[in-house]
């Protein structure tokens, strides 16, 4: 329950880094990634519905344009600008904000509940996830996950807890189905595929990403 506070905030900023991280990639708007509250311009991206492909991502929007913000609002300049808050953060291969090196350097510490008081249950757990063909295999890390997540976030509506027994697959990932229902919603892009996949096997190319 309390969890869901924080992570709304987190959903906010994450949303707003995947749009930086996309702009690179994306043929349509044009690019601003960090480079003050001025320049960053882009559409809204409402969260997909289940079901439906998400669509390809923009770069980080202002708020008077984020279709979250009233832009009639004479407050809204109290709010600090997405790309001036984003802006000197670490960033991921593909230029999105790298939200876990965030969180090692100490840049935000976000609380476990409301008051502050709680604390998480983390798990230091890797699953090694094979069943990827020619792409290099998942890991999935439990300790980056429940520093900010609950277990029950996870299991078992969207994971039943044991090895192997979920039937995952990209066309469910993209269809917002396993990982999906966090990475390219409020967690970092499904296209940014070495982040998950990223242990290579004698099938599979090596590490082209650094
Ligand atoms: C958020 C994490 C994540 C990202 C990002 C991701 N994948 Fe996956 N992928 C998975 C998981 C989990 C599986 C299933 C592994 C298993 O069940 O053993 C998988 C399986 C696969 C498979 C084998 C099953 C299938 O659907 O054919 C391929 C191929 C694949 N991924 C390619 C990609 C490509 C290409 C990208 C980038 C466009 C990508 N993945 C991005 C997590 C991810
Ligand atoms: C972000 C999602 C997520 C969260 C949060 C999460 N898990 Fe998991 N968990 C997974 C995935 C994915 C698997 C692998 C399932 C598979 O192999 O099909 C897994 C597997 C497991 C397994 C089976 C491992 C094994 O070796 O048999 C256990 C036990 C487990 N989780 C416990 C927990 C506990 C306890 C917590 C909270 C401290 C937690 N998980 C939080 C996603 C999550
Ligand atoms: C309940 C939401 C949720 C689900 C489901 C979920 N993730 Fe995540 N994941 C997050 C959040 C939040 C972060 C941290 C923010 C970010 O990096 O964008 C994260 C970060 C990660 C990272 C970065 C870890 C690091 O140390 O840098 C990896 C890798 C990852 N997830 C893989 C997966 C894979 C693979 C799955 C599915 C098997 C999955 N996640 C399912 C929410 C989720």
């Amino acid at each position: 329950m309390t969890l869901m506070v924080w992570f709304v905030s987190l959903s906010f900023f994450t949303m707003a880094g995947g749009f930086a991280e996309e702009g690179r990639d994306a043929a349509a708007p044009s690019v601003v990634t960090g480079s003050g509250p001025g320049e960053a311009t882009g559409g809204a991206q409402a969260a997909p519905a289940a079901g439906a492909i998400p669509a390809a991502p923009t770069v980080v929007s202002r708020l008077t344009e984020d279709g979250i913000h009233d832009p009639d609002n004479p407050s809204l300049s109290l709010l600090q600008e997405p790309a001036q808050a984003l802006s000197g953060f670490p960033r991921d291969m593909k230029g999105g904000v790298d939200w876990i090196a965030v969180l090692d350097q100490g840049l935000i510490d976000p609380r476990a509940d409301l008051k502050g008081e709680g604390s998480m249950d983390v798990l230091d757990l890797d699953i090694l996830m094979k069943n990827t063909r020619s792409m290099p295999f998942v890991r999935f890390p439990h300790k980056s996950h429940t520093r900010w997540l609950d277990c029950e976030n996870c299991h078992p509506d969207i994971f039943i807890p044991k090895l192997a027994a979920n039937k995952v697959n990209m066309n469910e990932i993209f269809r917002g189905r396993f990982c999906g229902n966090c990475h390219g919603r409020v967690a970092f892009s499904v296209y940014v595929c070495q982040r998950c996949h990223s242990v290579p096997h004698a099938g599979s190319p090596g590490v082209w990403w650094k």
